[in-house]
């Protein structure tokens, strides 16, 4: 008996507190809660898209519960700038499920760390020492290397006669970029070779990027009701010994960084190499070390190589705007030479296509999100310390007040009207805005837009034989990050002369 009334007085009394509050503060409005599980059961998978729909019955900002936690979702440029400029520091915080707590040692890294001190060092580091525009430029070499290499794969499989006109599943050759720029940017390591075999290193980077997103979708219900944690209880031991995984593989790269520099008296310029010569001056620990260089990969990955299959899309689709792409490359490049990140200032076009492609696709539609960490009004409601916001981008970016034609894929209304993307305009904002906005914009952009000309100079790409171009299923996956829910499947037809789809391997 003694042991049930525990429970039951703790559950009524969060229940009255939970009452307590939402009678005392004026949330915005929403779809009503249920007891206990709030909204959860309405939520359908695709949030963004949900929540888009809510927005429409509800009002541009709108509750949902997630358990018994607020989320507040706003959904229009007005709103996402008293998210993101007036109300930035108090809503700066993260809200760390219990595997991101894990796996960041409770926000030692970027991403999951709270607003605070140790926040503003490590943004700090990124801003003045990882991201600058001299380190880009130097690191230039290996982006147009990847890019060259996937022009080459994609060049051999397509004319490869076994192959001759099968389609292709375009993410192979978008993540193979992806994977490869990302682990010799931060790790100074390309993990497989040119024939294409990944060595003993890559294959442990892999299977522990994949063991990490299994266990940290293996926790998602008892997330958001505290008092269900103990039916679920976090595998302790299944996160301790992923941490030690990951931190074996990491601190074996770092050595061999070390003793490259001590052999050689100098730096290279892989964010590992420059983390560790900055350790002292920043005081950096070897944990924020390590989660920095993880956070490249969890943010840094995925999300070009998916901005790319979702411009590719668009561009089968619309046979016009790839057309017109390929009339700017051919006249600005030519047919004697492969494009480079120095025609970018020349080609006008091909940056309105990757811009498109952002507003229509972005890979994080409802960003990642924040926490309050005070009660602050945002349109005229409470939002209670401890809420998360979130700023749902796909739909501020597809709003029709705002937006002439917000569905059609149209990159010339970037010619008629430059809009910033990088955070400084409230009604284009893939990368977020404010104090968090994504510190590796420039190189997602840089990345994006090279992959995009040379997919566009090098082949012309047509859906495969039978599909029409409409028939191209543009719905998405469900997930923080968003994957065409078909992958692009696509026949590419080279139109260069030959010799222009060889790569030469750049060892840097
Ligand atoms: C097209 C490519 C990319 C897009 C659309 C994108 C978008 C975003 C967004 C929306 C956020 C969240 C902002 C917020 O919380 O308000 C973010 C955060 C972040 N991004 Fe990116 N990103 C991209 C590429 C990259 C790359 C290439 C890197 C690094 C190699 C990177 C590193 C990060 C990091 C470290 C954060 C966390 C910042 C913080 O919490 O303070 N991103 N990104």
């Amino acid at each position: 008996m003694n042991i049930l009334l525990i429970p039951i007085s703790f559950i009524t009394l969060l229940l009255t507190y939970k009452i307590y509050q939402r009678l005392r503060f004026k949330l915005p409005p929403g779809p009503r809660p249920w007891p206990i599980v709030g909204n959860l059961y309405d939520i359908k998978p695709v949030r963004f898209r949900c929540f888009a729909e809510w927005a429409q019955a509800y009002g541009p900002i709108i509750s949902v519960w997630f358990g018994s936690t607020l989320n507040v979702i706003v959904s229009n440029t007005e709103l996402a700038k008293e998210v993101l400029k007036e109300n930035d520091q108090q809503l700066a915080d993260r809200h760390r499920s219990r595997s991101a707590a894990k796996f960041s040692r409770d926000g030692k890294d970027l991403i999951w760390a709270d607003y605070g001190p140790h926040y503003v060092k490590v943004r700090k580091v990124c801003t003045l020492e990882l991201f600058t525009p001299k380190r880009l430029e130097a690191l230039r070499p290996i982006r147009e290397d990847e890019v060259a290499a996937m022009v080459e794969s994609i060049f051999n499989d397509c004319t490869n006669p076994e192959n001759n006109g099968k389609t292709l599943l375009v993410k192979k050759y978008l993540g193979a970029v992806a994977f490869n720029n990302i682990t010799r940017l931060a790790f100074g390591k390309r993990f497989v070779s040119a024939e294409g075999i990944i060595d003993e290193q890559g294959l442990e980077f892999k299977a522990i990027v994949s063991n990490g997103l299994k266990l940290g979708a293996s926790l998602a219900m008892a997330e958001h009701i505290p008092w269900l944690r103990w039916m679920f209880p976090l595998e302790e031991d299944a996160f301790a010994k992923h941490g030690a995984r990951r931190d074996r593989l990491t601190r074996a790269i770092m050595d061999e960084h070390t003793l490259a520099r001590q052999t050689s008296g100098g730096a290279k310029q892989h964010f590992v190499d420059a983390l560790l010569t900055l350790q002292e001056k920043y005081d950096l620990s070897e944990d924020t070390i390590i989660g920095l260089l993880w956070d490249m990969i969890t943010a840094g990955m995925d999300t070009t190589a998916i901005s790319v299959e979702w411009a590719m899309a668009e561009l089968i689709k619309n046979p016009r705007v790839q057309q017109k792409a390929q009339e700017e490359l051919d006249s600005v490049v030519g047919f004697e030479r492969v494009m480079t990140e120095a025609d970018f200032s020349a080609l006008p076009y091909l940056q309105c296509v990757a811009k498109e492609a952002l507003r229509l696709h972005p890979p994080t539609p409802l960003m990642l999100p924040h926490r309050a960490n005070a009660n602050v009004k945002v349109g005229g409601y409470d939002i209670p310390k401890g809420s998360n916001v979130h700023v749902n981008v796909w739909a501020i970016a597809r709003d029709p007040a705002t937006w002439k034609n917000p569905l059609e894929f149209r990159p010339e209304r970037f010619l008629e009207e430059d809009v910033d993307m990088k955070g400084h305009d409230f009604r284009l904002l893939p990368f977020g805005a404010g104090r968090r906005v994504c510190p590796g914009a420039q190189l997602g952009i840089n990345l994006v837009t090279s992959m995009l000309g040379h997919l566009l100079h090098h082949f012309c790409w047509t859906p495969p034989e039978g599909v029409k171009p409409e028939e191209i299923d543009m719905s998405e996956n469900p997930g923080l990050v968003t994957y065409m829910r078909t992958p692009l499947q696509a026949v590419a037809t080279p139109r260069l002369p030959s010799h222009l789809y060889k790569r030469v391997a750049v060892d840097i």
